[in-house]
């Protein structure tokens, strides 16, 4: 890949600044940029093109503090544009063609283009309907390749979201489009899929035989402080389990495909999302609980609540905190109970996947020492550290014969040189080379937004079911730890030190 030109819509905002440019320099730091790369900004701010070169300057020495390298990072910005311009008025796009033909006139006839929306997705369909209309998504012979990246969330319910990629599906071929969850740019997300396939001891064990159940954790310690008026529109349901939950979901528990190529990855993920159904006993206190951050303290600072957040309404019933409790409907999957919680404010910055095995039979030990096994767990790490723990029982070495829970560990940063990444770079890179296995298909969303339907449609909205509060700085609400005690189940403590 030679060359690319680069459209950035939205490109003022904090996602540009924050990660998708850190990310970009990261490319080039590392030689993973094309030869010929430009960026195009567009935007609503009036600025001229040296302006914006040198907010993205700023920004870039903000967000790398002391890796930031000015050589790296004038290479990249030094042929940056900016086209100024509403989304909906026509012209944007004719000074956009124009700033796009004037800079491929400078260099190659024809170069490879990629639109980045990062945008609300309630303009997406403007945007690629307006750049089909100014023949800038065409692919021809000879004219390079033309791709669009869109951010999440992919609509907000299945009907939208199955609307969404009936009106980009007009105008873009399905091969164009990559939808992107930040998530699947994780490494250690991706290491779930390795760790499973690429050895020989999980898969024989990676079933309802052997697993009691599992436990998907994303808590943050973040609020909703800066972004109130989205947040309170969407919720913790929303924004994290149709997408960044659900990926990981999938990649737990999607069979093996026959190849790790995009079109057998999307058709094993959303084969196993079209199978979650939600657990529990019937009633709808199962397998649902919604909560709310009231004030708080997290690490000895003060928290306001959830309903005193600018653009917040002081009645609001938005949830900050949800956790569910699902079952995956496939044969290798029945009757396992998959416990999902998410949620902000929280005592501890954790995510993770903790797969629980079946207990070993314990007549041979001793009543006392029987009750001193634990269940072997299975940890995967994917923030604030990412890595692979194992819980096991061992003998100690006191002469009594005394069993005790040791854990064998594994981190990324032990094996592998620390790559500096904030987690867009290898979405990027695929991206640029035609890779999409790790984006979202069609079909993946869609079975996302169908299997949280049960829970957005109704029962949310009914008011009938919290948000129960919990104080900033805590595990969560109580009634979440109700959800897995009915179950004679626990959820793992978030902070290490009530790990046992
Ligand atoms: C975003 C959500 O998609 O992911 C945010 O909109 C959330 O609410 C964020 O904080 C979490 O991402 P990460 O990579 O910090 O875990």
């Amino acid at each position: 890949m030679s060359s690319c030109r680069l459209v950035i819509f939205g490109a003022t905002g904090d996602l540009v600044r924050r990660l998708l440019l850190p990310a970009l320099y990261n490319l080039a730091a590392t030689g993973l940029l094309p030869e010929r790369c430009a960026l195009i900004g567009v935007a609503r701010e009036q600025q001229s093109s040296e302006a914006f070169r040198q907010s993205l300057l700023d920004a870039l020495r903000e967000h790398l503090s002391g890796r930031f390298d000015l050589q790296v990072a004038t290479r990249l910005l030094a042929s940056a544009r900016y086209v100024r311009g509403d989304i909906d008025y026509p012209g944007t796009y004719a000074n956009l063609a124009a700033a796009l033909t004037a800079m491929e006139e400078h260099r190659v006839a024809s170069a490879n283009r990629l639109f980045y929306l990062a945008l609300p997705p309630m303009t997406f369909a403007t945007v690629v309907n307006n750049l089909a209309r100014f023949d800038l998504t065409t692919e021809r012979e000879g004219t390079g390749w033309r791709r669009v990246i869109v951010e999440k969330p992919f609509g907000v319910s299945l009907d939208s979201a199955m609307a969404l990629n009936r009106a980009l599906a007009d105008t873009l071929g399905e091969r164009q489009l990559y939808r992107i969850d930040h998530y699947l740019g994780k490494a250690s997300v991706q290491n779930i899929q390795t760790l499973r396939f690429g050895n020989g001891i999980f898969e024989p064990i990676w079933n309802r035989e052997y697993i009691d159940h599992v436990q998907i954790t994303v808590a943050e310690t973040v609020t909703a402080e800066r972004r109130g008026r989205f947040y309170d529109a969407t919720g913790a349901l929303r924004d994290m389990v149709p997408n960044h939950l659900f990926q990981i979901l999938a990649a737990v528990t999607m069979e093996p495909p026959s190849h790790f190529d995009a079109r057998s990855v999307h058709e094993a993920k959303a084969a196993v999302l079209g199978a979650v159904r939600p657990g529990g006993y019937g009633e709808r206190s199962d397998a649902l609980v919604r909560g709310q951050y009231t004030a708080g303290a997290i690490d000895g600072v003060n928290v306001n609540a959830y309903r005193d957040t600018p653009y917040v309404a002081s009645s609001s019933a938005t949830e900050t905190y949800v956790a569910l409790n699902l079952r995956v409907d496939t044969p290798r999957w029945s009757e396992v109970p998959f416990y999902l919680r998410t949620g902000k404010a929280l005592k501890r910055h954790r995510a993770e996947v903790a797969i629980t095995f079946k207990r070993s039979p314990p007549m041979m030990f001793s009543e006392q020492q029987a009750e001193r096994l634990t269940a072997n767990v299975l940890v995967l790490e994917i923030a604030p550290e990412e890595g692979v723990g194992l819980r096991l029982n061992a003998k100690s070495p006191n002469p009594l014969l005394d069993i005790g829970g040791v854990n064998m560990k594994f981190q990324f940063r032990d094996y592998f040189d620390a790559v500096r990444a904030v987690g867009y770079e290898k979405l990027i890179h695929d991206c640029m080379s035609g890779d999409s296995t790790l984006f979202q298909s069609a079909e993946m969303v869609e079975a996302g937004w169908r299997a949280v339907a049960p829970f957005t449609d109704g029962w949310v909205g009914s008011g009938a079911q919290g948000p129960y509060p919990y104080p900033a700085g805590s595990q969560g609400p109580a009634e979440a730890d109700a959800l897995l005690a009915r179950d004679g189940r626990a959820w793992r403590p978030l902070a290490e030190e009530d790990i046992a």
